[in-house]
């Protein structure tokens, strides 16, 4: 979600549009804004694009000068005008809007409940506006009760609030992003710098804890307590132009480095490193108990994270098998009442998957969708769903949703394998403390890849091989598709034990060969790339920085943090989604829309 507020100047619905519109790549399926002026407290918000909001706005727009606005990305309840923020208290004064999760939202509703409180929507943000509402009526001023209200709150949230008749917004920070915008008397709040990057360059990034109270004519930052905070005024080096993608060239570099947040989304909640537990608040009332198969079914990148995932469950003594969905639509797999079919995709669209969902469920399966849009066809026509919480991707290549969607899959074959053996693995502690540590594991990628490197120097071959074996091996094949799909190189991805029966025939000393290592797991591969290395191809490793020693023969080293080897996989694809941009980048590919392909494909 993204969320804006303006404050000060003379058209604050203007400048909450402005900002709603270059916010909108992180999410898009409703608007809403809300803005006080002489009529009272306007509050407009439309399910749908932008778009829809601007028309409920019409030309009689409120003509307030100060005003908050969201654009939502569903979490909590699908996307309709009533889930759409702001959102209000009971006397209709206070409106909020908030992006992240609040994860005690189900107890503070109950206690707002039984103190009579009503609410309007399934939002976790609503209990916030009548927490606040609360405090007021108990005698606080706004900024007292603004305080009281956050206080309560636990889990991640970026707040902008208002109160009508009043002439200041709001805003808290707490693990998601707000930003603070300095114009000429003019005075913006962000979710994102592009919301108002064409009124201003000067820039304050909030900090966790921070509270903000701004006005026309200046601002003020506090710890929760009240204590005064001192933050730097930044200028950004970006044109307006490269607003949405904030600065970054392409949606998916961007898309690329928001990976240590959107993971920090997908795990918030769900692990208990210390109790060595997953806790999966979609499946609080649900079984696996029963469960002897697991079916994955999806498309192209999500095909791939089902393989990581079946390769993980078979790992745990579970029967787990990956089908391309178009394959599995035409010629379903055997199902009994003890098999679950769980549907990957992260539109939640895709044609080929939905016609599996529909065939497993004529046959008598539970299906579960693991998908990244809240109200997609896929939630709709599954039994029960999980949602990967990415936020929104633009580029067609995934590669978020991909990291995302593997984290996702590793809680639920958790939590199935736990059920469904009825004991806890011993192993699980460490695998939850790899995931906890995952956001800034990538981070360090991010900050020390030498993949521009390795691209430049390779991105001019014949063909691209990549190889790994078990759950290595989705990552491979992965590596392959995302080289493929933008840079329009050849590309192909195989099992490390394959190559012998075949692909060998294809290397030259012109076809760069890419070995995926998660581990001592798999230092097999090793071998199979000096067979290839013997052959005159230049050979690229991704494996944990420890391996270091061990794969000096590289001509070079993609190296990931060490952790744990199911983790791993995910550190490594992203330094492979790393080439491919800038081997696409080097042969001036249009990154973001390659020909011939599309984001959601609903045709068969
Ligand atoms: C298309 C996209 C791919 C995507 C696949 C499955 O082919 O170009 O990037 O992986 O569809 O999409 P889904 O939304 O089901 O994950």
């Amino acid at each position: 979600c993204g969320i804006t507020a303006c404050v000060g100047g003379d058209d604050a619905v203007g400048g909450l549009l402005t900002g709603l519109g270059n916010l909108e790549y992180r999410g898009y399926d409703s608007a809403g804004i809300a803005v006080p002026d002489d009529r009272g407290l306007n509050v407009v918000k439309r399910e749908g694009r932008l778009e829809r909001l601007r028309e409920a706005l019409g030309t009689d727009r409120p003509t307030g000068s100060i005003g908050i606005g969201h654009t939502r990305w569903s979490t909590h309840g699908p996307p309709t005008d009533e889930n759409a923020h702001p959102h209000q208290d009971c006397t209709g004064r206070v409106a909020v809007v908030h992006n992240g999760i609040i994860d005690n939202y189900e107890t503070l509703r109950r206690g707002l409940e039984e103190r009579g409180h009503r609410f309007e929507s399934e939002t976790d943000t609503e209990v916030v506006p009548h927490l606040i509402e609360e405090e007021l009526t108990a005698g606080k001023s706004t900024e007292a009760a603004f305080r009281a209200a956050v206080d309560q709150l636990s889990g991640s949230y970026a707040i902008a609030c208002l109160v009508d008749g009043e002439n200041e917004v709001y805003a808290a920070r707490q693990g998601s992003p707000l930003v603070l915008g300095e114009a000429d008397g003019r005075y913006f709040l962000a979710s994102d710098v592009p919301a108002f990057r064409e009124f201003t360059d000067r820039v304050v990034y909030l900090e966790d804890g921070d509270i903000v109270t701004v006005r026309p004519d200046g601002y003020d930052i506090t710890d929760l307590a009240g204590a005064p905070l001192a933050r730097e005024v930044d200028t950004v080096d970006w044109e307006p132009e490269a607003a949405g993608k904030s600065g970054y060239p392409h949606f998916m570099l961007k898309e690329i480095h928001e990976q240590p947040e959107s993971l920090r989304q997908t795990i918030h909640g769900r692990i208990e490193t210390f109790a060595g537990h997953v806790s999966l608040e979609e499946f609080d009332d649900a079984s696996f108990a029963d469960v002897e198969r697991v079916q994955f079914v999806s498309m192209g990148t999500s095909h791939h994270a089902s393989m990581y995932a079946a390769a993980q469950l078979t790992a745990r003594g579970l029967t787990a098998n990956a089908y391309m969905a178009g394959e599995y639509a035409d010629c379903p797999a055997p199902i009994d009442e003890n098999t679950l079919v769980v549907a990957v995709t992260q539109s939640g669209e895709t044609a080929d998957t939905m016609n599996a969902v529909r065939r497993a469920r004529d046959a008598g399966a539970r299906t579960l969708a693991v998908t990244n849009v809240v109200g997609s066809s896929v939630t709709r026509e599954c039994d029960e769903s999980l949602f990967i919480r990415a936020g929104p991707e633009i580029g067609v290549a995934a590669t978020k949703t991909f990291s995302s969607q593997v984290v996702a899959l590793t809680l639920l074959g958790e939590r199935i394998a736990e059920d469904s053996t009825g004991v806890q693995r011993a192993e699980v502690r460490d695998l939850l403390s790899g995931l906890g540590d995952l956001p800034g594991d990538v981070q360090q990628v991010l900050d020390e890849t030498p993949a521009a490197e390795v691209a430049e120097a390779l991105y001019n071959c014949d063909a691209y091989f990549f190889l790994g074996r078990g759950p290595a091996r989705a990552v491979a094949l992965e590596g392959a598709l995302k080289f493929k799909e933008i840079s329009y190189e050849h590309a192909e991805g195989f099992a490390a034990s394959e190559l012998k029966h075949g692909p060998l025939a294809l290397v030259t000393d012109n076809t760069p060969v890419f070995g995926v290592i998660t581990g001592e797991e798999d230092l097999k591969t090793i071998s199979n790339l000096k067979e290839v290395q013997a052959r005159g191809a230049p050979v690229i490793v991704v494996a944990p920085e420890s391996l270091e020693g061990q794969v000096e023969f590289a001509d070079y080293f993609l190296p990931i943090p060490d952790t744990h080897p199911e983790v791993a996989g995910v550190l490594a694809n992203i330094q492979l989604q790393l080439v491919s941009y800038h081997a696409a980048d080097q042969l001036g590919r249009p990154i973001d829309k390659p020909r011939n392909l599309a984001k959601s494909v609903t045709v068969e």
